[in-house]
């Protein structure tokens, strides 16, 4: 197991997920409405984007430069191009315990 936590501005939301669940289950079980992920973790919507915390980002699984995620995330209003990361693309594992993701308001209607 390993705990997910994600920020939005000083309020923290987390839970303990499985090894092999992607970022993206977690947001869903916590319904969090910034990660609609409109295509299900199908790497095809781009609704699942987040803002990697820097002490994580050399922990995580790489970007697959063969996938869409990064001409999803470019598209993206809150596209950074350290920290952006979609979630459905991240895998958990034991060694993500603790693995901090800051939610963007991309989804966010005002
Ligand atoms: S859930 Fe659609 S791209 Fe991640």
């Amino acid at each position: 197991m390993a705990k997910i936590i994600f920020k939005r501005g000083d309020e923290t939301f987390d839970i303990n997920m499985p090894e092999g669940a992607r970022v993206v289950h977690a947001a869903h079980k916590l319904k969090l409405p910034e990660i609609p992920a409109d295509c299900r973790g199908q790497c095809q919507c781009g609704t699942c984007h987040v803002h990697v915390d820097p002490s994580w980002l050399d922990k995580i699984n790489p970007m697959d430069l063969d996938s869409m995620e990064l001409f999803l995330l470019e598209r993206s209003k809150n596209y950074d191009e350290k920290y952006s990361r979609l979630s459905c693309e991240i895998y958990i594992t034991e060694k993500l315990d603790g693995l901090t993701l800051n939610l963007v308001d991309d989804n966010i209607k005002k």
